[in-house]
């Protein structure tokens, strides 16, 4: 079988990638240096897209639409422009074993991928409902979603089943995205989760309650503190009922599962340090394997600000811990030093005519302020967390550009909050005078 040797190889070729890629380029690669090896079939593109504009009926995304990086407003990075940079993009090539004592990659069709400096981009793989064995997971017609392949399966069935009943499984992100995408298309949508308010790994019951009612306004049943445990199928082996822990049974024609995500560090096992699920980093995406990096979903790195260690599994972060691993790449060749990461976490989401941010860590005693009514016409409400007598998070639903800079500066910054109730009062204008 071939092989191929290239200076850099970056494994997986999601967010990290891509903008990994941009980064190398602004630092300067030579043609030849560096390549891509992706699972998937396209360049790297704006993953958030598939639970959003990816599933609408107006105003559809579709690549080359949707390449990094226009996700942060930079220049989208097209085929070609991988090829004018001799950027190898080796798409479709799944690497099935990687040798980090022999800097070796091998595909699943045998390849062999010979490299300098690695870094890991891997990302996460759903968790199915079939790796617990739940009964009859295994129908047609029950759905999750990671890559652009399983989107494309969604809008297919979408069409299909025109008017049809879906449920989804989780209340997490996904769950909470695609009720909407699918009821924009005009499904008739019931979620299902075990846990007493949606987005119980950041939202309290305050923020969740808004967002619930929303929904239900929008025409979304919502089924809480009960799991699906089996499903049954008609004689074409398609889903038909969704069996409830509770005893329900609830018709489906379509099911959507989102319960989760585990980061993709299989290949890897035992030959490098983990630690919370993820490969162990320095602040730099260094591994305790020399010459190899790990950026992303996969990286568990030191959190500066908390004096933590995380993992962390949003977009703001895939791109960032990319661009300082291809720094500190860079710089140690150049035998300078940058400075250390010091990441302020972000997370987003949108659904429906609505979209909320959150900056920095949602621990400790939390406020709510605002409108959240879900009935309003122009909702906007918030959140403040408060640890050790300072504010060290925040949310904001419906705020402008400048709102939303307001609360992430008040997230970075830590200002004191004794008082809480006036804290509540202040709402909004406490962070805008920050
Ligand atoms: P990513 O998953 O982007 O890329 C990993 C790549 O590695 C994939 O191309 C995969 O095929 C490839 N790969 C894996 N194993 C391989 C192997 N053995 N060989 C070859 N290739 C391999 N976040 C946020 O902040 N806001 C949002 O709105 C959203 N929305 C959102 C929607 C959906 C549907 C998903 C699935 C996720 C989000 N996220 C998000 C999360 C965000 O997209 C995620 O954190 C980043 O994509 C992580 O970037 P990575 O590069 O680490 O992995
Ligand atoms: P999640 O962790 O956000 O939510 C999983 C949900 O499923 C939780 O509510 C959980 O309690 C529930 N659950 C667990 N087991 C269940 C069961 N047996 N039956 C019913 N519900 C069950 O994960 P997700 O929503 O699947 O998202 C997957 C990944 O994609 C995550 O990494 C997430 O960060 C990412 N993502 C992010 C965004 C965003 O940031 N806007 C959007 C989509 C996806």
């Amino acid at each position: 079988m071939a092989e191929k040797s290239f200076k850099y190889v970056i494994i997986g070729g999601g967010v990290s990638a891509g903008y990994a890629a941009r980064e190398f380029s602004k630092q300067g690669v030579k043609p030849g240096e560096l390549a891509i090896i992706s699972k998937e079939a396209v360049a790297p593109y704006e993953r958030p897209a598939l639970s959003k504009a990816y599933l609408f009926p107006e105003g559809t995304a579709r690549l080359p639409g949707f390449h990094v990086c226009v996700g942060s407003g930079g220049e989208r990075l097209l085929p070609e422009w991988y090829k004018e940079k001799g950027i190898e993009l080796i798409l479709s090539t799944e690497i099935v074993k990687a040798d980090l004592a022999a800097k070796t990659l091998v595909s699943a069709a045998g390849e062999i991928f010979k490299y300098h400096i690695l870094i890991i981009a891997t990302g996460s793989a759903v968790i199915r409902l079939t790796d617990f064995g739940v009964q009859g997971a295994d129908a047609k017609n029950i759905f999750y979603l990671r890559e652009i392949d399983d989107a494309d399966k969604l809008v297919q069935v979408i069409k299909e089943k025109k008017n049809g009943k879906v449920v989804i499984v989780g209340g997490g992100y996904i769950g909470l995205e695609l009720s909407a995408a699918l009821r924009i298309n005009n499904l008739d949508v019931t979620m299902v989760y075990p846990e007493p308010w949606c987005m119980p790994r950041l939202f309290t019951a305050g923020i969740a309650a808004f967002y619930e009612g929303y929904y239900a306004n929008k025409g979304v049943k919502i089924i809480k503190g009960t799991v699906a445990v089996g499903f049954n199928a008609d004689s074409n082996g398609e889903v038909k009922e969704v069996k409830l822990k509770d005893g329900r049974v609830l018709e489906a024609d379509i099911v959507v599962v989102g319960v989760g995500g585990r980061p993709l560090v299989t290949l890897f096992k035992g030959q490098v340090e983990e630690e919370k699920g993820g490969i162990k980093t320095d602040a730099f995406f260094k591994t305790s394997v020399s010459d190899v990096y790990a950026v992303g979903d996969v990286a568990t790195f030191p959190m500066k600000l908390y004096n933590d260690i995380r993992r962390v599994e949003h977009v703001d972060h895939a791109r960032k811990s990319a661009e300082q691993a291809v720094k500190a790449i860079k710089s140690n060749e150049e035998g300078k030093t940058i400075d250390v990461y010091d990441y302020l976490p972000f997370f987003y989401s949108r659904s429906f005519d609505l979209s909320w941010q959150f900056y920095g860590d949602n621990v400790g005693d939390a406020v709510l302020f605002g409108d959240n009514d879900p009935a309003s016409p122009n909702p906007k409400f918030g959140s403040y967390w408060i640890k050790d007598g300072k504010v060290v998070g925040a949310f904001l639903e419906g705020g402008s550009p400048d709102e939303n800079k307001a609360i992430a500066k008040v997230a970075r910054v830590q200002p004191a909050a004794v008082n809480l109730d006036l804290l509540t009062k202040e709402g909004l204008s406490f962070a805008c005078k920050i």
